[in-house]
């Protein structure tokens, strides 16, 4: 069923439920304040009779006195303590079958009766009748409630289309209400099925004058539509930039390969042995960059790294010694406190440290000077190289992926611009910071700063 239809029936249903309780409220009500009512007149009735007669010389019960108070369609008796007629006036034969009945107390009945018209409601009232504080007989008056049947059924047709116009008016508003509604969610289905069945992110059209939560849901919709664009543009121009990337090295692989195949063509230019070395460095780079991409890719997608409390001094320590083994160069390393404890994955953190000192080495000639310290409540890392620089207009964009500030260089140099975009994104994931200062010719500072982990 849709969930318009289940809107409109439940709430109909509802709307229904509660009318039919109003109206028998209403109803019973209404019938009871009009039987007491009439209740009310009829004993004043009564009581104005005795009044009357009491006056008299005799208590004379005549019928004239008691015609005069005679209604339609009711009847006035007086009754003696055996239960027998004294005096009778009536004017309806309907009422012949009630038998007179003596009372002590004033008393009032109501009585049902079937006749062709259907049912038909008789009151009847017993009011005692005293001489000397003795109870001497009952005036008796019965009524048939005629003007009460009407009314009730007035009363009851009247209840009935106000019910019916407003289930019918429900129904409609119902409808009218649940278009309102469903009109963004369907918009949105629409939206969704063109983006299942094209295969390209679509935003939702967004009435900004709203401000409800289906309005909330369409900009939530439209930011993760946005948000899945940008991703799907970062892994087109990933896929693009990584292959062209493997291409050059390809190239190169695939001529060189060509020249060793053709062995029978003398080429005095270039020696088997060189061909297979740039062979090799050239499979070499390849390797490498095929590892930046797992890198990157895997520091982009690892959110939720296992964090755990490691001894920064000591992981400086350990990836020190290893580069200045394989490098063969001079790396110094200050520090004002020999442990600094912060939340964060090892591996990962060694991987920044060698992505830095792998450029510090790469980009200059002398030493570098490593220096850890504590400022407020950061780790902070410096890592200071006196090499070539990097130019201001580059600066902005080394953190970006592929990009290399001097082509040509870095092309001797073997990188392929992944290290920094791999560094940051793993400082994101330990909440701490990577910035560097650079000045051409001079050298680069690069400052990596981490959240200190305190033991409880
Ligand atoms: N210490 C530095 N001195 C001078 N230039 C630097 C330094 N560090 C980074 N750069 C510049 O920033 C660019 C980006 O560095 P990044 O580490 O991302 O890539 P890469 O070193 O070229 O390649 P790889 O992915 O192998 O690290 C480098 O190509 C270089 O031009
Ligand atoms: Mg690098």
């Amino acid at each position: 069923m849709k969930i318009t239809t289940k809107i409109n029936l439940y709430t109909t249903a509802w709307l229904l439920a509660i009318l039919l309780l109003i109206n028998g409220v209403v109803f019973f009500s209404f019938m009871k304040i009009t039987v007491n009512m009439e209740e009310q007149a009829v004993h004043q009735k009564a009581h104005s009779i005795i009044q009357v007669l009491n006056k008299k010389p005799g208590h004379v019960y005549s019928d004239e006195i008691l015609t005069s108070y005679l209604t339609n369609h009711s009847f006035i008796r007086i009754i003696d303590a055996e239960s027998k007629v004294i005096n009778q006036v009536r004017n309806d034969k309907h009422l012949n079958k009630f038998k007179p009945h003596f009372s002590k107390k004033t008393e009032s009945n109501l009585h049902i009766i079937h006749e062709e018209q259907g049912e038909e409601q008789i009151l009847i009232v017993r009011v005692p009748i005293t001489s000397q504080g003795k109870v001497t007989g009952t005036i008796e008056i019965g009524e048939r409630l005629l003007g009460l049947e009407m009314r009730k059924d007035i009363l009851l047709s009247i209840l009935t289309f106000c019910t019916v116009i407003a289930v019918l008016l429900s129904l409609l508003g119902g409808r009218w209400l649940s278009n309102v509604i469903m009109k963004p969610i369907s918009s949105m289905i629409k939206t969704m099925e063109n983006i299942e069945q094209s295969g390209v992110p679509q935003q939702l059209v967004i009435n900004t004058e709203k401000k409800d939560e289906l309005q909330k849901m369409a900009t939530t919709f439209n930011r993760m539509i946005v948000r899945l664009q940008e991703n799907l543009e970062k892994q087109k121009q990933f896929i693009s930039d990584a292959s062209h990337e493997l291409r050059t090295p390809l190239t190169v692989i695939k001529s060189y390969a060509n020249f060793l195949r053709r062995s029978d063509v003398k080429d005095h230019r270039l020696s088997k042995e060189e061909a297979a070395e740039t062979i090799y460095s050239e499979a070499t780079r390849m390797q490498n960059m095929t590892q930046s991409f797992l890198a990157l890719a895997t520091s982009e997608i690892e959110k939720n790294v296992h964090l755990k409390p490691i001894d920064l001094g000591a992981a400086c320590y350990q990836v020190l010694e290893q580069m200045k083994e394989v490098y063969q160069r001079d790396i110094t390393f200050q520090h004002d406190q020999q442990t600094l404890f912060i939340l964060a994955d090892e591996a990962a953190v060694k991987q920044v440290l060698i992505i830095v000192l792998d450029n510090a080495l790469k980009y200059s000639m002398s030493t570098i000077d490593l220096k850890m310290m504590k400022k407020d409540n950061y780790a902070l890392l410096t890592i200071q190289d006196y090499g070539t620089g990097i130019p201001s207009s580059d600066l902005e964009h080394i953190f970006e992926r592929f990009y290399r500030a001097d082509k040509a260089r870095s092309r001797e140099t073997g990188g392929t611009g992944l290290g920094l975009s791999i560094a940051k994104n793993i400082m994101k994931h330990h909440n701490g910071n990577i910035s560097i200062h650079s000045e051409e010719g001079k050298g680069t500072e690069v400052e990596l700063k981490f959240p200190i982990w305190e033991m409880d």
